[in-house]
């Protein structure tokens, strides 16, 4: 028979095990019961029972899931902000957020997913400065002082000789 110190450590044995117990990668857990998620583009309409699978609905009015689910409620699409300095380049879909991309004259100072989060002007270079390599999508400008008898008004691409 077993003592009374091996029920104990196998009855804490089986409660650890109930806790960490998790459905398999194809399904979520509700309530303990694990049902099939739903696919991408589509979010669960109505949980599984013993008797049906998962019902399953697609996501609509700009909304999404880009993968499989047990969500009850579809994510709302991003929106590229202006005041972010960002424009949209792919626009939301069922199953794939929007994608942003930066403003003419912006670069990327959050880069995400392929696309971008939030953008920051081009720094203006100054006088007396020249742009040694122009702003872009991802790289802000680079100013650099004129040496001593040169001369820029901080969009020259190189300084000018005050003696020429
Ligand atoms: C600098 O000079 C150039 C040409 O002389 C001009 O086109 C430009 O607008 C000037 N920029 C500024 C910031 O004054």
């Amino acid at each position: 028979m077993f003592s009374f110190s091996e029920t104990v450590i196998a009855i804490l044995l089986l409660l650890i095990c109930n806790l960490c117990y998790s459905c398999n990668q194809a399904e979520y857990d509700i309530g303990g019961e694990c049902c099939p998620v739903c696919p991408q583009g589509d979010r669960v309409y109505k949980h599984c029972t013993g008797q049906s699978s998962t019902s399953c609905v697609p996501c609509v009015g700009l909304t999404y899931t880009d993968e499989p689910n047990g969500l009850t409620k579809c994510k709302p699409c991003t929106v590229c902000d202006q005041g972010l300095g960002l424009k949209t380049v792919r626009t939301c879909t069922s199953s794939s957020d929007t994608v942003c991309g930066v403003l003419e004259g912006h670069y990327c100072i959050n880069p995400y997913k392929g696309g971008c989060r939030a953008a920051n002007k081009h720094t203006a270079c100054k006088p007396g400065q020249f742009i040694k390599q122009p702003g872009a999508e991802y790289i802000d400008t680079d100013c650099e002082d004129c040496s001593d008898n040169s001369y820029s008004n901080g969009s020259f691409t190189s300084c000018k000789s005050h003696t020429e």
